[in-house]
């Protein structure tokens, strides 16, 4: 299950409360370029009144972007060709949270994709060593440190 928050005026939401489909993808660190390209736009037209003077209304997201669809296996949405982690999946929950500003979402991962490069050779694990997700830390664009050490229930202690 992946949970999700959000943006209730956005387009993400509308298309979720009218069908459940969805794809994660997730980038990796040098992919920031292209989130960032992203961040200014919005699928909703007109654009809603808490996104104006920043955002702007833009169908194709994809191409604005600089990036490929490719077809799901298991749900109607596209997923993004060049992100490394890519999950499938349904929306089994959209409620609204405590404030109404935002959804919040539960998802059930239906089929994960992952790279060859960060999959652990001959399992099905990601190599932590190896991905590394891009992360959004208060409006700045970081990927992870070195690693430090891992849990007792890894899977694939070095
Ligand atoms: C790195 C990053 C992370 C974001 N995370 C979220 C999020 O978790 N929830 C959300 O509602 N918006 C998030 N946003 C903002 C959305 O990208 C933005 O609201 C966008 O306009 C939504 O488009 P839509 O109206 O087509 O759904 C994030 C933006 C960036 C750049």
């Amino acid at each position: 299950m992946v949970a999700l928050g959000v943006g209730a005026e956005g387009q993400t939401a509308h298309n979720l409360l009218a069908r459940p489909e969805l794809v994660i993808n997730l980038p990796a660190p040098a992919q920031w370029p292209a989130v960032e390209r992203l961040a200014p736009l919005t699928g909703r037209t007109p654009v809603p009144v808490y996104k104006r003077g920043g955002f702007r209304f833009e169908r194709d997201k994809f191409a604005a972007a600089g990036l490929r669809p490719e077809p799901s296996a298991l749900v109607r949405p596209p997923r993004v060709a060049e992100c490394p982690l890519q999950l499938e999946a349904r929306a089994a929950m959209v409620r609204p949270d405590v404030s109404g500003g935002f959804l919040i979402v539960e998802a059930h991962v239906l089929r994960v994709h992952a790279g060859p490069r960060i999959v652990v050779a001959g399992s099905q694990h990601a190599d932590p060593a190896v991905w590394s997700p891009f992360i959004y830390n208060f409006r700045h664009h970081f990927g992870l440190g070195p690693e430090l050490g891992h849990s007792f229930r890894s899977q694939t202690p070095r």
